[in-house]
């Protein structure tokens, strides 16, 4: 690994302000790990590099046809000062899953997590260790062959990224307001709904704005055929809390190829399971969401993501409809959901799963070859 860690570093003190506030991805570290991939020669070794910008030639094939993907991890600060990645594995596999749907090169997991590590250690300063704080690293791939025609490319750049952040919609986790878009669609089954690539992102932008425009939060995407079936938020999984005669029973809906397989979902999905809440994969229309809040048998929604954390759903507005999910309020499996996933994360509470990965023995060993 060549360190370019020697450049120049920022203040303590603004290190300081970005830990009192650091909002989300306002300040970015000092440094950013690239790595380099080129047919015939394969990934070249991870390099630490000073953050800065980089030149690109006009022709470079990302700015034609679009190749790139990205990825969204957090780092925390344990109780005993060390820090630690949070399913760097799973990060690292979805990433290969989005870059072989857009024929990119598939970076090893190996590799991945040896990045992250490298860009955790060498900006440990800046990972903050306020409630709710960590470090967010988004790895992100570019197509950066310089030659037009369309075809996969032969060159791609990597780049980890780090900012010191707090959950995105702020750390009260104050209910957000969604409404579904009208007649645009996010992802059709067989399309790249499910991988990470800027183009879902871009796609997703005017009806974001159209809402945002609106007095709304984010967009709540339909399946793409039917309009009919709630799929996801523009950056997060949902989950719905319903109650009837025999209790309480969550569903969020399946990962059929157009959305993205969220790792926070999938944790959820495990602490609700280990909560002994009922849980399930299934199907729920606009219509039966819509019937649920106006019945009161939907009682809780509630989005999950990276970014955001799990944050509540009050407030749905569909064409014709708008209505307030329980009392519009966070509810308590909301709530419970993110403080077991939220306590794991930040050390508090057993990591019975194997989810959080010390930075500095994940170092050592992947550089000593003695990785898992
Ligand atoms: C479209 C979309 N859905 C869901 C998620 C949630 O995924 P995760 O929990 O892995 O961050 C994300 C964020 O990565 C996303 O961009």
């Amino acid at each position: 690994m060549s360190d370019g860690g020697t450049g120049p570093r920022t203040d303590a003190g603004t290190i300081a302000r970005a830990h009192r506030d650091p909002g989300f991805c306002r300040f970015h570290t000092d440094h950013v790990v690239v790595l380099e991939w080129s047919a015939g020669t394969g990934w070249a070794e991870p390099s630490l590099e000073p953050y800065g910008a980089f030149t690109m030639d006009p022709a470079a094939s990302v700015l034609h046809y679009g190749q790139s993907i990205f990825e969204g991890l957090k780092v925390f600060r344990q109780p005993d000062g060390s820090a630690a990645l949070f399913r760097v594995g799973d990060h690292a596999r979805r990433m290969a899953r989005s870059a072989w749907r857009l024929a990119m090169a598939e970076m090893p997991t190996e590799l991945f997590q040896r990045a992250c590590a490298e860009l955790a250690v060498a900006d440990d300063a800046w990972i903050p260790g306020g409630p709710g704080q960590s470090l967010y690293i988004r790895p992100l791939m570019v197509a950066n062959e310089s030659e037009l025609g369309l075809r996969d490319s032969a060159r791609y750049r990597c780049m980890f990224l780090a900012y010191p952040v707090e959950p995105c919609f702020g750390r009260d986790f104050a209910p957000i307001s969604v409404t579904t878009p009208g007649d645009l669609v996010r992802a059709v089954r067989g399309g790249t709904g499910e991988a990470k690539c800027a183009g879902n992102y871009a796609a997703s932008l005017r009806a974001r704005k159209e809402a945002v425009a609106r007095g709304f939060h984010e967009v709540l995407w339909l399946d793409g055929l039917e309009r009919r079936w709630v799929e996801e938020l523009s950056g997060m999984n949902v989950f719905f809390v319903w109650r009837d005669a025999s209790g309480v029973r969550l569903t969020t809906p399946e990962c059929r190829g157009t959305i993205v397989r969220g790792i926070t979902r999938d944790c959820l999905l495990t602490l609700a399971r280990d909560a002994g809440i009922p849980v399930s994969q299934e199907p729920t229309s606009i219509d039966a969401l819509v019937d649920g809040a106006t019945s009161g048998r939907l009682v809780e929604m509630f989005a999950c993501g990276t970014a955001a954390v799990v944050v509540p759903v009050g407030r749905v507005a569909t064409d014709g409809h708008d209505v307030t999910v329980g009392d519009g309020r966070e509810g308590p499996v909301t709530a419970r959901l993110r403080d077991a996933l939220t306590g794991i994360q930040h050390g508090v509470r057993p990591d019975r799963h194997g989810w959080l990965r010390n930075v500095r023995n994940d170092l050592a060993s992947v550089r000593t070859g003695t990785h898992r």
